[in-house]
């Protein structure tokens, strides 16, 4: 698939940008702080309705602006389909899908189906278990649109679980018993969401393994071999995905640890503390992998979600943030080839020179046009 258009309002640094975009490798071209990076999250935004940067919408707005709309159109194999989402800090997002709106800006997750690798991803090794967590979790919603919604449930769910258990403490330390009782039925819905999302994360955690350690052969040969495995608190066998058996198994820790959940007024159980642990050979990689051998995990994990996406059909659009600027020969030539092959890559870099040389592709330059507000507001090619 690829990118026919991308429209932005508003997004970032852009109070306004039309790009017409082409399959095949184009890179945007411009200074530091230009807003290329800004293009390729409106990008990612769209397929994931997250950022790779930051946690919350509020940053995506333009300063000053009330909401900001990134538009999209997509081809795949010959059908184009357009998508619009709005995104209002502090208020729900509203989409719509070839110009209807829809009831959920969920509903357009999946249509925009891309893989993104940016210096953020170093993170993926070396920071926290939610990094990892959503990177399975953004995986898994873009190849099963069903996951966004299980996603969403979840986290509803354990919001209002950690509240009453926030209530339920301080209720005990006065000496009631207030809201335990209710405790029981939110165990109930947070086993039943829970499961669920483990269940995705297992499966996918299975498909990921071999080609995550295929691809970290290509980028480091020689070296130790890269292992990925899904790791829960609760008591389960790590290759079976049966969610009935998840379900019973959260609740039944649940229950076991429902002093300590009240005694802290958290929730100690579930998906949101489980991590995906990667090793290179015997030793966990975090904490022991060098700086290069973090790089490389973490290309090798990008790769293989790239390889699963085009397993299952269309090829995803490949978004390169910066990335080769950071990369040694040997890895550049492994990015450079799977971009090769990819129906459109769309590519940022400070200078041209950033680019592995040979390589085919079109630049875009991001040139500042100062409107009245002073922001960036044309792009040209
Ligand atoms: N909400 C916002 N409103 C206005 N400007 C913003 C907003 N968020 C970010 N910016 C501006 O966007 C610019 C950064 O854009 P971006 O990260 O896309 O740059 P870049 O071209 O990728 O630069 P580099 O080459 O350094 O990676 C910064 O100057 C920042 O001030
Ligand atoms: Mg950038």
């Amino acid at each position: 698939m690829y990118v026919r258009h991308l429209g932005l309002r508003d997004f970032r640094s852009w109070e306004h940008a039309e790009l017409e975009l082409a399959p095949g490798r184009t890179v945007f071209v411009g200074p530091n702080g230009y807003g290329k990076t800004n293009l390729i999250e409106a990008l990612w935004y769209s397929a994931t309705l997250s950022s790779h940067r930051v946690a919350t919408d509020a940053p995506l707005v333009r300063v000053g602006a009330a909401r900001a709309v990134v538009s999209t159109i997509v081809v795949n194999d010959g059908r184009e389909c357009a998508v619009d989402l709005e995104i209002a800090a502090g208020r729900a997002n509203k989409a719509r899908l070839n110009r209807s709106p829809v009831r959920s800006p969920r509903e357009v997750v999946g249509v925009l189906r891309a893989v993104l690798f940016a210096p953020e991803d170093l993170a993926l090794v070396r920071g926290d278990p939610a990094d990892r967590r959503r990177y399975l979790d953004d995986l898994a919603a873009v190849r099963r649109p069903r996951v966004a919604a299980v996603r969403a449930d979840y986290e509803k769910v354990l919001r209002q679980r950690t509240a009453l258990l926030k209530s339920a403490s301080g209720a005990r330390f006065r000496g009631d018993r207030g809201g335990v009782d209710t405790l029981d039925v939110w165990d109930g819905h947070l086993a039943a969401h829970g499961a669920e999302l483990m269940a995705a994360r297992i499966d996918l955690v299975n498909e990921l393994a071999p080609e995550v350690q295929k691809s970290y052969q290509l980028l480091a040969p020689g070296a130790r071999s890269a292992t990925i495995s899904y790791r829960t608190s609760v008591d389960v066998d790590p290759d079976r995905t049966d969610t009935e058996e998840l379900r019973a198994a959260l609740l039944a820790q649940m229950t076991a640890r429902r002093d300590a959940e009240l005694e802290r007024g958290v929730c100690l159980v579930g998906p949101h503390r489980d991590d995906l642990e990667l090793r290179l050979g015997e030793q966990p990689a975090k904490g022991f992998a060098s700086h290069g051998e973090s790089w490389s995990l973490a290309l090798a994990l990008r790769l293989a979600a790239y390889e699963l996406l085009r397993a299952d059909g269309s090829d995803p659009v490949l978004l390169l943030d910066d990335v080769f600027a950071e990369l040694d020969t040997a890895r550049r030539d492994a990015l450079a080839a799977a971009a090769a092959s990819a129906e459109q890559a769309l590519v940022t870099a400070a200078v041209l020179d950033d680019i592995p040389r040979g390589w085919d592709a079109k630049p875009v330059t991001i040139a500042l046009h100062d409107g009245d507000s002073g922001a960036v507001s044309a792009v040209q090619t």
